[in-house]
């Protein structure tokens, strides 16, 4: 039961955290500045602050959906030395120019590796893509709304325990919380965040951040 008399942050709150923050790295802000001419769909910049403290101790971390590689950035920059990232994009243009960005930022080609496939068509590869693998101690989702669930299905026998589900969108400007709303990938959402939060092998919750951010750990 909250204490707070129907108290919700708002965006004085928003650009108080935000002024108290780290400055983002250039590279991130360039990344910014990138996407929004483009139409390239990226993380709000509250939940990669979000992303990154999640990150800070994962070494081995898998992301579906790279675009221009604003949230696998965010995470590399916080990652532990010697920690890895495979992100999947079947967008071989958009994926081309992150790496420049993760250049100018300073990350090692080596941390992040990039599969170029449909991430359902790489999970289920045979021989198998190599650093698909696992096990990952952080899964990031943030691509097809319709195919979360697949991708967690997928995922989850290559997750360490006590590993972190992050995915992003989950609110999806409000469609998800309206049962009325008829939005494409609202259905999905909501089976997706239904199936999540009721899962017994997870600890789970929805961060109201940007679109709406799920956070699961997996119960050691
Ligand atoms: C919302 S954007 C990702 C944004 C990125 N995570 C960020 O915050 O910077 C979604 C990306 O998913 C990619 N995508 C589309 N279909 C996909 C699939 N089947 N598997 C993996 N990625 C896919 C799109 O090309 C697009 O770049």
């Amino acid at each position: 039961m909250s204490t707070t008399d129907g108290y919700l942050p708002g965006r004085l709150e928003r650009d108080y955290i935000e002024s108290i923050g780290q400055p983002p790295q250039p590279a991130l802000l360039a990344i910014e500045v990138a996407a929004i001419p483009d139409g390239v769909p990226i993380l709000d910049r509250a939940g990669g602050r979000v992303l990154a403290a999640l990150a800070a101790n994962r070494r081995r971390i898998v992301e579906v959906g790279t675009a221009f590689g604003y949230s696998t950035l965010w995470m590399a920059l916080a990652q532990p030395a010697g920690g890895t990232i495979v992100t999947l994009d079947p967008d071989r243009s958009r994926t081309d120019q992150a790496r420049g960005w993760w250049r100018q930022a300073g990350i090692p080609d080596a941390q992040i590796q990039v599969i170029n496939r449909p991430a359902l068509e790489a999970f289920a590869a045979t021989p198998p893509e190599a650093g698909l693998d696992g096990p990952f101690d952080l899964v990031f989702i943030d691509a097809l709304k319709h195919e979360y669930e697949a991708y967690l299905a997928a995922l989850r026998p290559r997750l360490a325990p006590g590993a972190l589900i992050v995915a992003d969108n989950v609110l999806w400007s409000g469609a998800v919380a309206d049962p009325a709303s008829t939005r494409t990938g609202a259905a999905e959402l909501r089976a997706f965040n239904t199936a999540v939060l009721a899962d017994p092998g997870l600890v789970a919750t929805i961060l109201p951040v940007g679109d709406g951010l799920l956070v699961a750990t997996v119960r050691a």
